[in-house]
């Protein structure tokens, strides 16, 4: 079977392709291409979504993540709490601001942050806690915020691939991804759940003081032209992304249902499948799978990755290498076997083609294909 990708992109637009046509050509007709109405609008209208207090939009999830732990004041020497297994981001703006990344492992069913470890994190220096919503699933919030709390520590939701996941608190409150810590971050990558044609990205608080800071510093440290009070950044959304992001947004309980029927199918078909894991369930989140990730076990995970090429099925390792051994962060102190459970999972881990637009036809033959590897 042809053309299975890692995400549609284009079968996703010709879904709505006059709704984008028309609203790109309207915003590019509009002039207004920095800080248009439509970043507003769009701002308004994912707060609302994510029943945020303040969204503000930046220009990707990266600057989301620069700009929060700016507004938070870390001085130099600081230590941010990160888990060893995530995306680069996260460990990279802590760098850039001088600040000091301390890893912690991750949990071998959820892959996100082993909170039974931060206690030992825990300094003098000890400042903040990045918990990372992998693959679409919220960490286990309750326990961080009640930690964050005790401690008197920021807590900044990293939510670039857990946009429109829901959390659920022992007290049945149910809060959206993102919107739980002090400020919360997310991406508009492309490939994203909720993605933009471009670069994109916005950083969500239900403080007011915090999100005028958030505000000032993504736009130069100002609020009024060309007086700068702060030192800031220059991180905006585009008008045509927001344009594209405003006709997005509201399609995206239909993209979560789609990728959850995905998943659904997937594991349906491996359920006791001999030599992988399918991907373990938060009781207390919901999975909007922006990765559909396996554990594949007995060292067979590259095998499998070269038996779906060899099928024209495309498979990817989101990541090979854990961020405490990245050669940029060694200096940091890490040795390999610090964190037991990130490494083995590097050596584990295959995410399978997951996006909106997977047909039956498709899911059938990508799972038969797996099974048959292991047949
Ligand atoms: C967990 C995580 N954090 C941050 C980012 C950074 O987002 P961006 O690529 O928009 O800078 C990503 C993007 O892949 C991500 O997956």
């Amino acid at each position: 079977m042809d053309n299975i990708q890692m995400v549609d992109l284009l079968g996703q637009y010709q879904q709505i392709e006059g709704k984008i046509n028309e609203a790109v050509i309207a915003a590019v007709k509009d002039t207004a291409y920095i800080n248009g109405p439509e970043v507003k609008s769009f701002a308004k209208e994912l707060a609302a979504y994510c029943k945020a207090g303040h969204v503000v939009p930046c220009a990707n999830g990266t600057d989301a993540l620069q700009i929060a732990m700016m507004a938070l004041d870390l001085k130099p020497g600081d230590e941010v709490i990160v888990p060893a297994f995530t995306y680069v981001a996260t460990a990279e703006v802590i760098a850039l601001l001088g600040l000091k990344p301390v890893f912690i492992d991750v949990e071998p069913d959820t892959f996100n942050l082993a909170t039974d470890q931060l206690e030992q994190k825990l300094s003098s220096r000890t400042k903040a806690i990045v918990p990372v919503h992998l693959y679409g699933q919220c960490a286990d919030m309750e326990t961080i915020l009640k930690f964050a709390k005790l401690n008197k520590l920021y807590v900044i939701e990293d939510t670039a691939q857990a946009i429109a996941a829901d959390y659920t608190f022992k007290n049945g409150t149910v809060a959206k991804a993102g919107t739980m810590g002090d400020i919360g971050t997310t991406s508009f990558f492309p490939s994203k759940n909720l993605g933009c044609f471009g670069d994109g990205g916005a950083i969500f608080t239900n403080n007011g003081e915090l999100a005028e800071k958030l505000q000032m510093i993504a736009n130069h440290g100002q609020k009024v032209k060309y007086h700068h009070d702060i030192v800031g950044v220059n991180s905006r959304l585009d008008t045509l992304q927001a344009a594209v992001l405003r006709i997005k947004l509201r399609e995206l309980n239909n993209y979560t249902g789609n990728r959850q029927q995905a998943a659904q199918y997937y594991d349906n078909s491996f359920y006791g499948l001999e030599g992988i894991e399918i991907p373990y369930r938060n009781p207390n989140s919901t999975h909007v799978f922006h990765q559909y990730t396996l554990k594949v076990k007995y060292g067979r995970r590259d095998e499998l990755k070269e038996y779906l090429l060899r099928h024209k099925i495309p498979s990817m390792i989101y990541y090979p290498v854990p961020l405490n051994l990245q050669k940029a962060y060694l200096h940091w102190g890490s040795k390999a076997g610090d964190f037991p459970v990130s490494e083995k999972l590097s050596e584990e881990v295959l995410s399978l083609p997951m996006h909106t637009e997977l047909t039956g036809e498709q899911l059938e033959y990508i799972t038969n294909t797996v099974k048959s590897f292991f047949a």
